[in-house]
């Protein structure tokens, strides 16, 4: 009885983390969005200031463009938002893992299995 109990509390807790592991950024990605200020604008899945990152990997940028968003963004791109300033001292192969990361977020969980 107990031990069922147990297990059905394991389980919420597993799928609790792994819920959060998807809107959590590694390490290294989530050290460069506080080091270059993104952060306090963006949210991975809420609005602030500006859209969440999860609702910017919905707009399917390729990796190239979205760097070319975050050195000149276009306001007009998000009707209603300020507009962001030109992130533009973000080194690019920094900006690319956070252009990567976002990206990122728009793939399902589980990657779809081939079809042959
Ligand atoms: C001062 C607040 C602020 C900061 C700091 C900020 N952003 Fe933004 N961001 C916004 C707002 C507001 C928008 C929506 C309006 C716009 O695109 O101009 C936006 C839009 C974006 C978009 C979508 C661009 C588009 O056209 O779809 C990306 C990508 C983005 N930000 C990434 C970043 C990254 C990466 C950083 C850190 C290097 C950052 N932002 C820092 C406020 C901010």
């Amino acid at each position: 009885m107990y031990t069922r109990i147990c297990l059905v509390f394991f389980a919420a807790l597993a799928s609790f983390a792994g819920a959060q592991a998807q809107t959590t950024p590694p390490k290294e990605i989530s050290d460069l969005l506080s080091k270059y200020t993104c952060l306090a604008c963006h949210k991975v899945d809420a609005k602030l200031v500006g859209p969440s990152y999860q609702d910017v990997a919905k707009r399917k940028y390729s990796n190239e463009k979205m760097v070319e968003l975050i050195y000149k963004p276009v306001p007009a791109n998000w009707p209603g938002y300020p507009p962001m300033a030109p992130m533009t001292q973000v080194p690019k192969p920094d900006a690319l893992k956070i252009a990567a990361w976002i990206n990122s977020l728009n793939k399902p969980a589980k990657p779809a299995a081939k079809k042959s």
